[in-house]
């Protein structure tokens, strides 16, 4: 291993050598003082030939301005996510994502550090997935690939709250508007967003789903939006999912995920009904319905600068949100009966159905992965239960320690103590109780007590209310 012994502790240095980042560390002059393997398969420069040198000697076409490292140095901050494309010293493009961070000894920058991960593979990968969906277009319209298969018979639930936002989503199907569905982990979205598509004139048109959590800024755009030839390297005149869905729906699901850039860009297509390629001038018009979802409150969102207040506005024009099973477990029976009547026929099970005492564990258990966690459960019950009915033992062991206890607020309990200890207690009851609600999730609590999320952690610490 290559590494100048006064820089660094040995232990970390054998760690930071075997890692798939290439990591690069030059000292406050600018002179690489650690080079791994990584990094030196990536660049195409030898360890040996790297330590030692100056970056600029290492990368001649780099400047004092545009070294990420150089630039580090100079200024003490941090440059996070950087996508760069650049030509190796064998002229191979790669693709690199590099977070570059100061390192500092009471608060001296003494050297800065380049992180670098190689993602060339990744973006081949998805400028081929594209090809292939735009291929498919082109070859069968109709293709199953590319069409939304959920219907609205086949999302099951009585209870008001979903039966209001069905009754909602009915009407939407009809319009052009965009749509903003929120609902946590396994609640149904892509459930109830595929119903739409299925209930909306644009059924016959394509509908296509892109996750945005996916990857980085610079592709995600090109794959949204397409490329022109001569756009970056290799860049080939193609659509981009937007163009693809022309006609249909493009569902963007973890929309807060989406770079922030790129949330405008995105805004201006909604509002125009236009798009431009990369690296293109041409105008081109396209007729798209937008669907968007979150899993995180888009408040919330908001408020973390993870979410363009504007886009937020334009997209929840119809908003629909997603009750999470907890809220409404009156569904449970109709649930575990719709379920376990498609597990039975995937399995080629006879399950019955699931004893008394599993349901009571299930109205008492939160559910904090929706109802995709409820088929789980499901399923491997009847991998243990085969035939008959599902008992409390053929549960996982998780499910039964998370089970909601009542807690119980008995005046007598505390009116006998101090007035401070027993306030403290009826306040453990109620947060106990709100945390247990949420599956332990703080900020959903701190929202349900009306607290401010500092404030509650305090009281975790100075109550001792531990999991
Ligand atoms: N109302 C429902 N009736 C029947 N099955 C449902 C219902 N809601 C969700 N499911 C089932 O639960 C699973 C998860 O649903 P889906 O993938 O739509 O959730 P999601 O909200 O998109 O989750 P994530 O945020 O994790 O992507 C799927 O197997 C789906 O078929
Ligand atoms: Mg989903």
């Amino acid at each position: 291993m290559l590494i100048d012994p006064d820089f660094w502790p040995a232990g970390f240095s054998a760690l930071l050598e075997n890692v798939s980042e290439g990591i690069h560390i030059a000292d406050k002059k600018g002179m690489t003082r650690f080079y791994n393997k990584s990094a030196a398969l990536i660049d195409g420069i030898k360890q040996e030939t790297a330590l030692g040198k100056h970056i600029l000697e290492m990368f001649p076409s780099l400047t004092e301005q545009t070294s990420t490292i150089l630039q580090v140095l100079r200024t003490g901050k941090p440059i996070m996510y950087r996508e760069q494309e650049i030509k190796n010293l064998y002229g191979v493009p790669v693709y690199l994502l590099t977070t570059t961070i100061p390192i500092q000894v009471k608060g001296h920058v003494v050297a800065a550090m380049d992180i670098s991960q190689n993602l060339t593979q990744v973006k081949e990968l998805a400028e081929k997935v594209v090809g292939l969906r735009a291929d498919l277009k082109h070859k069968n319209r109709h293709s199953l690939a590319e069409q939304a298969v959920y219907t609205f018979d086949q999302i099951c639930g009585e209870h008001p709250l979903l039966q209001d936002v069905l009754q909602r989503a009915r009407k939407a199907a009809r319009t052009n508007s965009p749509i903003l569905v929120y609902g946590e982990t396994g609640t149904g979205k892509e459930l109830l967003v595929q119903a739409i598509h299925n209930f909306s004139p644009r059924r016959n048109g394509p509908f296509i789903s892109q996750n945005c959590a996916a990857l980085p800024a610079t592709l995600m755009e090109s794959i949204l939006f397409g490329t022109s030839k001569g756009s970056f390297t290799g860049a080939e005149n193609r659509p981009g999912l937007v163009e693809l869905a022309d006609g249909g729906t493009l569902f963007l699901d973890e929309i807060t995920c989406l770079d922030i850039e790129l949330q405008a860009k995105l805004l201006r297509f909604i509002q125009e009904g236009t798009l431009r390629r990369l690296g293109e001038s041409q105008i081109r018009e396209v007729n798209v319905r937008i669907i968007a979802s979150s899993n995180i409150d888009p408040l919330l969102a908001i408020e973390e600068n993870r979410f363009r207040p504007d886009l937020y506005y334009r997209l929840n024009v119809i908003s629909l949100s997603l009750p999470p099973l907890r809220d409404r477990r009156e569904d449970l029976p109709l649930l575990v009966d719709y379920l376990l009547k498609d597990l039975n026929a995937k399995l080629q099970c006879q399950i019955s159905g699931i004893a008394s005492d599993v349901y009571e564990v299930f109205l008492r258990y939160p559910w904090p992965g929706n109802i995709r966690e409820l088929r789980c459960t499901l399923e491997g019950a009847m991998n243990l239960a085969e035939t008959g009915n599902i008992e409390v033992a053929h549960l996982p062991p998780h499910l039964l320690q998370k089970i909601v206890h009542d807690h119980p607020l008995e005046i007598k309990a505390v009116e006998d103590l101090p007035l401070q200890e027993a306030l403290a207690k009826v306040e453990q009851t109620l947060i106990r109780s709100a945390l247990d609600k949420t599956d332990w999730n703080i900020s959903k609590t701190a929202k349900i007590l009306g607290l401010p999320r500092q404030t509650l952690q305090y009281k975790l610490q100075t109550l001792r209310i531990e999991r």
